[in-house]
């Protein structure tokens, strides 16, 4: 099953793809993800990347297509995938198409999580994420059972830089402006499905299995 996870920053991409590739066993392939691995690990990547993702803005098309270009052609995605964050553009949707044709694939499935704007700076400037494994928490919505670690594995917790409140509403701003042409873009091919965001984040995996599935 090859699915693209769309919505805006703090929509939920993250905290619902963790929940899919559990149940539908296929890598997540997360370009935010990758490019924090990257400027963890100080790589020429990640210093491009970071000089952007600091200012909330979009790391350049060709960066962000060559890495996803050398995710997709390794083995572990033959049986599917899930893309979250990526496509963010419209030349990064006609690169993936291109991309896929090369590799024989398709999208079965473009899921738009849609959240209201208020309710976006209130999940980002809240949100709170493992150090070991990634997963989000919220302060409010979603607290972890002891104050700052992990339920999972008890690592630290820590915020993001680009949650701070100044960079959370370029990041919105940057996001909306690209996202119109790109849900026209998988309308008209007739694979994308609204997801309500707004509901709590169980109902929200319930809507998305629900509709997933129909392809099991
Ligand atoms: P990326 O890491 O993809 O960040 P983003 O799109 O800004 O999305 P977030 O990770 O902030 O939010 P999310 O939707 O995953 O929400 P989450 O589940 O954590 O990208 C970061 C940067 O990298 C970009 O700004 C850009 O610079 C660069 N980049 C990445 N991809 C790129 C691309 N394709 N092209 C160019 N540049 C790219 O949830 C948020 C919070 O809300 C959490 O605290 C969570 O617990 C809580 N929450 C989740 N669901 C619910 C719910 N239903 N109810 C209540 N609370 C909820
Ligand atoms: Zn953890």
């Amino acid at each position: 099953m090859n699915i693209v996870l769309m919505g805006l920053p703090g929509a939920g991409k993250g905290t619902q793809a963790d929940q899919i590739v559990d149940k539908y066993k296929i890598p997540h392939i997360s370009t935010g993800d990758m490019f924090r691995a990257a400027i963890k690990n100080g790589t020429e990547l990640g210093l491009e990347a970071k000089s952007y993702m600091d200012q909330g803005e979009l790391v350049p098309d060709e960066v962000t297509i060559g890495i996803v270009r050398e995710r997709l052609s390794k083995d572990d995605c033959s049986n599917g995938f899930l893309l979250d964050g990526f496509p963010r553009t419209v030349a990064q949707a006609a690169a993936l198409d291109q991309l896929l044709a090369d590799l024989g694939k398709n999208i079965d499935y473009v899921l738009n999580i849609k959240v209201d704007y208020d309710k976006l700076v209130e999940r980002l400037t809240g949100r709170w994420i493992c150090r070991d494994c990634g997963t989000a928490y919220h302060t409010i919505f979603n607290p972890p059972a002891v104050e700052g670690k992990c339920d999972k594995d008890g690592g630290e917790l820590y915020q993001r830089d680009d949650d701070k409140p100044e960079t959370v509403k370029n990041r919105l701003d940057v996001n909306m402006k690209q996202t119109q042409p790109l849900l026209d873009f998988y309308g008209q091919k007739g694979v994308l499905e609204d997801i309500n965001g707004q509901q709590d984040i169980k109902k929200v995996f319930v809507d998305i299995d629900d509709l997933l599935g129909g392809l099991r």
